[in-house]
């Protein structure tokens, strides 16, 4: 079952079939972008559940490098037996040329990068481009000889067969990658493929998504109550508003005070979203609780689980005391998603994602879960939240994991250094509103580490901790780079933490960027 509520989506949409590649997300949002709706599903979906969604196209993703490689993902035939357009890209061609009994093979050749590749017959896909045009390449295999009733359509230097159409039965495949920007004109062919070829009306928009999320969720939920784990960041804070508009009072949100939140986050919570806003709050303060659980916890993931699972126990003895609760709802994000669970071809698991515990996972198979951002890229999300009319404040806060401080403090997580990381980290963020720069970057925060350094603060030696300084610019968090900070901002942070937070004599600041490194240290 596609995890998602029935009827949540406009009437048109396009399915797109994940191979893995790393570009997958970026083709559902291009065509999200064309005001077409697109959501993403694993390639081993059954057949007869994307049958049953009945999308208007159906996008075959990229993939790993070669089809030729130890349990590459493969599908079955039935895909292209539904009767749907089918654009296939880079792996997806190949998929496509194997079901439909032409030969693919191993290139000698691997082609990364821009390539010119000739237009080289008149085919709706590729109409108002020019003759050659520039894409990306990133393949290893080739297509050795078309399956028979298909019409090549392109060609490179490096390959014969860079595109091809059975334009009848509207099936097309393409070599290269026109959901990157580096495909100059890729848009306009993922454009011709929804509207010249498979005829759908561009009928999407955020305003489109709030009213079919709506009355989805009213679908779904009918007179049934909702509990949503509220963290008043921003993912968790627009599904209370969308849930608010959909069922009001059968909305209980939970806001669990985990011992790991940033400074005078419980009270400003509390303040916005229970007096503010009136929604149904409930606080539950489970600070020794959880602290209790992180004594003497150094390792990352062990950091992770004792809190997913620690919250989720929280949430559930909640859940008792209301009375009944038929949903879970929660503010899960596409690469949350995609970083936590491994869909076998789809990237390792890096790090866990506490939206994805055994716990919940169990709650999401019996199709207790409602995840309405679940498609969505952090930008859409806050697009989303400008269209239901929430405070700017709010909806460009930076993201904050739900294990919060606990990953920033490298090694044991001790009273004294929450404290000192709470103060630092108050500072770093006033400093960079102070600055003007909050709004460009992804995340900006502090890490404690666990060094002592020497230092010397009037006339007297003193062995103190350390300071990192993080800050990046991303756009889904999938990539980031460290950002260029003025030096002036930067001294400005790193005399006051020093000066202002006892405990800390030194401030460094993380120049890595992702990949290979992460954005956050654990
Ligand atoms: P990384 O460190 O993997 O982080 O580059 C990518 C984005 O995810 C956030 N993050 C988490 N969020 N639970 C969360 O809710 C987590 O365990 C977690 N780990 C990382 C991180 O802040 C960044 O925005």
């Amino acid at each position: 079952m596609i995890e998602h509520m029935p009827g949540s989506v406009p009437a048109e949409k396009v399915i797109v079939l994940d191979f893995g590649s790393q570009y997958t997300q970026l083709i559902a949002r291009r065509i999200r972008e064309l005001h077409v709706y697109a959501e993403i599903v694993p390639y081993f979906h059954p057949v007869e559940d994307i049958r049953k969604e009945r999308p208007s196209a159906i996008v075959l993703s990229g993939g790993p490098s070669s089809l030729y490689e130890e349990n590459a993902p493969r599908i079955t035939g039935e895909v292209f037996d539904l009767g749907v357009p089918v654009l296939g890209i880079c792996y997806g061609l190949y998929v496509t040329v194997e079901a439909y009994g032409g030969k693919t093979g191993s290139s000698s050749r691997k082609e990364y990068g821009r390539a010119a590749v000739n237009v080289t017959a008149d085919s709706p896909l590729f109409k108002g481009l020019a003759r050659q045009e520039t894409v990306w390449m990133s393949h290893g295999d080739k297509v050795e000889s078309p399956p028979p009733g298909f019409a090549v359509i392109a060609s490179t230097e490096n390959a014969e067969t860079a595109a091809i159409e059975h334009r009848e039965k509207r099936i097309y495949g393409v070599q290269f990658h026109p959901e990157v920007y580096h495909t100059v004109h890729g848009m306009e062919i993922l454009s011709n493929f929804l509207f010249e070829i498979c005829r759908i009306t561009p009928t999407w928009s955020m305003k489109s998504f709030v009213s079919s999320s709506i009355e989805a969720i009213r679908a779904e939920v009918k007179d049934g109550t909702v509990l949503l784990g509220l963290s008043g960041g921003v993912d968790s804070s627009v599904v209370a508003v969308l849930l608010q508009k959909a069922i009001g009072e059968r909305l209980y949100c939970v806001f669990v005070n985990n011992g790991v939140l940033r400074k005078n986050e419980a009270e400003k919570v509390i303040e916005r979203f229970k007096n503010h806003m009136k929604l149904n709050l409930i606080y539950v303060d489970a600070y020794d609780r959880f602290l209790g659980k992180l004594a003497g916890v150094e390792e990352p993931e062990q950091k992770r689980k004792i809190i997913g699972r620690e919250f989720i126990e929280v949430f559930m003895e909640e859940a008792k005391k209301i009375g009944r609760f038929d949903f879970l709802a929660q503010g899960t994000l596409y690469p949350d998603v995609i970083e936590s669970v491994s869909t076998k071809g789809p990237s390792d698991t890096i790090k866990s994602h506490h939206n994805r515990v055994p716990e919940v996972l169990e709650l999401i198979k019996s199709g207790k879960v409602i995840e309405p951002l679940k498609e969505l890229f952090k930008d859409e999300v806050r697009e989303l939240g400008v269209e239901l009319g929430m405070p700017e404040e709010l909806i460009y806060r930076h993201p904050f994991p739900g294990p919060g401080l606990a990953i920033r403090i490298i090694g044991e997580i001790t009273e004294e250094r929450l404290r000192v990381l709470r103060e630092a980290d108050d500072i770093l963020v006033d400093e960079i509103k102070a600055a003007g720069l909050y709004r460009k970057l992804w995340q900006a925060f502090c890490v404690f580490l666990p060094v002592r350094s020497v230092g010397v603060m009037g006339d007297k030696r003193t062995y103190e901790n350390v300071i990192a300084i993080r800050a990046v610019t991303s756009v889904d968090a999938m990539t980031a780079d460290w950002a260029e900070l003025p030096y002036a901002v930067l001294q400005t942070i790193s005399s006051r933490i020093i000066n202002e937070v006892r405990g800390v004599n030194r401030v460094v600041y993380d120049i890595s960027s992702k990949p290979p490194s992460t954005i956050e240290w654990e």
